[in-house]
């Protein structure tokens, strides 16, 4: 149903200084996974076989991760040390391709989508922001692919926010026409809490039509010759359905210091080798 997705990674991670100013956020990772392997894995179990990254400066290590580590596969083989191999190499099975463009200058969100058009071509796709690290069951892209074959137009993952945050979000209104779908009929980025029309944010989830496209690339540049996907979902909206969809699931925002550290916690206490032992040091303390 959706065959590539898009994984705007070019950003420059300010909230996360020091950490991001030599290294990619995105392989910040939370116990033992880097949160774009999260991401990637979430695409993958929603049927999506092509990952497009859209890579700038600080964010080689990405593409390493992603590629095929020779030598400690002939390492781990040799050592007989057969689960760490499979582990090494699940990273990227077979029947996934991943590609790289870059993106000059972090010039924003849609401008990074944009940089991706020709590898995308004229097909609906996904976009996943990595730093937004969620949970759910099944997982979110998945739910989110299930609506995009039901209304065969772009969907946006959105979740309520308290009213004192909506500057942090894109903020969508429309008419709510079933319990967790919304129609969308205005789009609007961080807009102060006074004047937020609801408080359903956009979270890092997409779905979108190819016409996404034609209305970033007609986006006057905003300040510091930033284009915003918000406006181009903006302007999308004149011309195609929107659909916002309330998903079923948990999102952690890493892209921050606070969201960082309760995806550790709350993902450290569910871990499979080390989460016993963790909550029981995190109730004895
Ligand atoms: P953020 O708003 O989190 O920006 O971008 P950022 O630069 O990564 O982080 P801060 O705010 O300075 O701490 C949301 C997503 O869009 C990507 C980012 O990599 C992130 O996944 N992005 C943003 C780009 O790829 N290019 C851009 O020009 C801007």
């Amino acid at each position: 149903m959706i065959k590539k997705a898009v994984f705007p990674i070019a950003g420059l991670g300010t909230r996360f200084l020091p950490a991001t100013k030599a290294s990619a956020k995105e392989m910040l990772p939370v116990v033992d996974k880097p949160l774009i392997q999260y991401a990637v894995e979430e695409a993958y179990a929603a049927g999506i076989r092509q990952m497009i990254f859209v890579t700038g400066r600080t964010k080689r290590s990405v593409e390493d991760h992603f590629d095929t580590a020779y030598e400690l596969e002939t390492e781990l083989e040799a050592a007989g040390k057969k689960e760490l191999l499979s582990i090494a190499r699940s990273i990227a099975p077979a029947d996934m391709s991943c590609v790289y463009v870059r993106q000059p200058r972090a010039l924003g969100l849609g401008h990074a989508v944009l940089c991706a058009a020709d590898l995308v071509g004229n097909e609906a796709f996904a976009v996943l922001l990595a730093d937004d690290l969620m949970v759910g069951e099944p997982p979110v892209m998945a739910q989110m692919v299930k609506q995009f074959a039901h209304w065969r137009a772009s969907v946006l993952a959105v979740q309520d926010v308290p009213r004192e945050h909506t500057k942090r979000y894109g903020i969508v209104s429309g008419q709510q026409i079933e319990t967790d779908v919304v129609d969308v009929t205005g789009i609007i980025e961080k807009p102060a809490p006074e004047v937020a029309p609801t408080t359903l944010a956009v979270a890092g989830r997409y779905i979108l039509t190819p016409g996404i496209f034609a209305e970033l690339q007609s986006l006057p540049r905003g300040v510091g010759g930033e284009i915003q996907l918000t406006d181009g979902i903006a302007n999308l909206l004149r011309r195609e359905k929107v659909f916002a969809y309330r998903y079923a699931g948990t999102r952690y925002d890493c892209g921050s210091k606070l969201g960082f550290l309760q995806a550790t916690v709350d993902l450290g206490e569910n871990h499979s080798e080390v989460g016993a032992e963790f909550k029981a040091w995190l109730d004895a303390r």
